[in-house]
C-alpha cells in the first residue's frame, strides 16, 4: 500500500538522517559542520552602567538588568534532544574600564571539594583575530605540533575558564599578585587562556615559541548559588558549604579592563562603540558523573554578538543561531506526522465504509 511505502521511506530519510548527524558529530573536526545563523542573530548589550555591580557571586545588583536567556545545547552535537535542563541567562555591562558578565543557570547544587569535574563549570570565549571561527576554538587547521604564533595568525580566541572545586563561594579569584607571567590561578582555577584551535591551547604568557614573563591574568570573578544562605563570609573548612541535592540557580560572575596590557595577540581588546563576538560554555556533573572537557554544553552554534553601548539603555534582541541538521530533521518529522495522520484517516475511513462500528485503534499498532 502507498502509504506504508511513503511512510518507509521518510522513516529511512529519518534515520539516515540521525545518522549523518550522529557521524559528524562524533568527530568534532569534521568539515561538514553546519549552524544556521541567519541573518539575525543575538546582540547581548553591555550599556554604560557604572557603579552597580559588587563582583561577588550575587546577582541581586544585576536585576535591572536586561538579559538573554539562551538554550544549553551539547557543544559536540547541538541538539534540542540532548539539552541541558534549564536556560542560562547571560548579562552585560561596562563601567568605562570594566566589562562586567553574570552567567546565571538552574541547576541542583552539586559540590565536591578539590574536584572540578564533580561541581559545574563555567567558560566564556571571545574572538580575537578576525579569521577566529566559534567552531573549533580559531579553527586554525595546523596540527598541534605545528601551531605558532605565525602559522595560526588571525585565528587566536581568548577563553576565561572557571572551575569551581577549589572555589569558596562569594570570594574572588582570577588575577592575583602571585601568579605573575602566565594566565593561571592556583587559588581558584579562573584561568586566562587562549587558543588557536581545541589542540593548540594555552595560559596566556605561555607557547610553543617561547613564554611572555609580563602575561597575567585579567579576568576575576565569583560563583554563588541560591541554596546557600548569606553568611559573613565562607571558608574552606565549611565545605561544601549546602547540602548537596538542593534546587536552585547557580551564579557566575566576571569581570575583566576593557583594555589589557597584551602585546601577543592573547587578549580580546574591548572597544566602546564596537561589536564583540562571544560565546560562553557549561559544564555539569550530569547525575553525578564526572564531566569531561569536551562534554560542555553551550549558548549557540555560532559567535554572538556583545555590543559595547556608551549609553546606558537597550536591550537584547533577535534569535539564536541553531544547527541545520536540527531543522532538517524536524521538517521530516512533520511530514512523517502528516502522512501518518493521511494514513490514519483513509484507514479509518476504510473502516468506517466496511463495519459500522468502527473499532479504538491506537496509533502505536500503526
Ligand atoms: C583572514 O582571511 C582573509 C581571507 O582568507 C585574508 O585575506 C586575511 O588576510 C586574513 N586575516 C588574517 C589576520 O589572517
Ligand atoms: C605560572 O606562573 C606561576 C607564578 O609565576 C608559576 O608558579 C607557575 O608554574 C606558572 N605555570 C606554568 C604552567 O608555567
Ligand atoms: C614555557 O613555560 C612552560 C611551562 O612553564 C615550560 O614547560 C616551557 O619550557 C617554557 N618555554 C620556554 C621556551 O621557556
Ligand atoms: C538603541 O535602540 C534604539 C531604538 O531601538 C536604536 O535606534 C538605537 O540605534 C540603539 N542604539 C544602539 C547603540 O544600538
Amino acid at each position: 500500500m502507498i502509504c506504508s511505502q511513503m511512510t518507509a521511506k521518510i522513516l529511512r530519510f529519518l534515520f539516515l538522517a540521525s545518522t549523518t548527524i550522529g557521524l559528524v558529530n562524533s568527530h568534532s573536526e569534521s568539515g561538514e559542520w553546519s549552524c544556521e545563523s541567519g541573518d539575525s542573530v543575538v546582540q547581548l548589550f553591555a550599556n554604560f552602567r557604572p557603579g552597580i555591580i559588587t563582583l561577588d557571586g550575587h546577582a541581586d545588583d544585576w536585576e535591572d538588568i536586561d538579559g538573554f536567556e539562551f538554550s544549553l545545547r551539547p557543544a559536540l552535537d547541538p541538539h534540542d534532544d540532548d539539552a541541558y535542563g534549564a536556560k542560562m541567562t547571560a548579562k552585560a555591562l561596562h563601567d568605562g574600564k570594566d566589562v562586567f558578565f553574570l552567567l546565571q543557570v538552574d541547576g541542583e547544587y552539586t559540590f565536591s571539594k578539590g574536584d572540578n569535574s564533580k561541581c559545574p563549570s563555567v567558560a566564556l570565549m571571545f574572538q580575537i583575530g578576525e579569521n577566529a571561527t566559534y567552531h573549533n576554538m580559531g579553527g586554525c587547521k595546523e596540527s598541534p605540533n605545528a601551531c605558532t604564533s605565525k602559522s595560526c595568525q588571525g585565528y587566536e580566541v581568548d577563553i576565561m575558564h572557571f572551575s569551581i572545586g577549589n572555589a569558596i563561594p562569594g570570594r574572588l579569584y582570577g588575577g592575583n599578585p602571585i601568579d605573575i607571567g602566565n594566565g593561571s590561578d592556583r587559588f581558584g582555577h579562573l584561568v586566562d587562556v587562549y587558543a588557536w584551535n581545541p589542540h593548540c591551547r594555552y595560559l596566556d604568557g605561555l607557547g610553543p615559541s617561547g613564554n611572555d614573563t609580563i602575561a597575567q591574568n585579567d579576568w576575576k570573578g565569583a560563583w554563588w548559588h541560591s541554596s546557600l544562605t548569606t553568611h559573613s563570609g565562607f571558608v574552606e573548612e565549611n565545605s561544601p558549604y549546602a547540602s548537596n541535592g538542593q534546587k536552585g540557580t547557580y551564579y557566575f560572575e566576571f569581570s575583566r579592563p576593557l583594555r589589557t596590557m597584551d602585546r601577543l595577540q592573547q587578549d580580546v581588546q574591548f572597544k566602546i562603540g564596537d561589536l564583540s563576538k562571544f560565546s560562553a560554555a557549561f559544564w555539569y556533573p550530569v547525575n553525578g558523573n564526572p564531566w569531561h572537557g569536551s562534554g560542555h554544553y553551550t549558548v549557540s552554534c555560532d559567535w554572538l554578538l556583545l555590543n559595547f553601548n556608551s549609553g546606558s539603555s537597550n536591550s537584547t534582541i533577535t534569535k539564536a543561531a541553531a544547527p541545520r541538521s536540527t531543522w532538517d530533521a524536524a521538517v521530516a518529522f512533520s511530514l512523517l506526522l502528516s502522512v501518518v495522520a493521511f494514513c490514519l484517516s483513509v484507514f479509518v475511513g476504510l473502516r468506517v465504509s466496511q463495519n459500522k462500528s468502527v473499532p479504538f485503534t491506537p496509533i502505536n499498532n500503526l
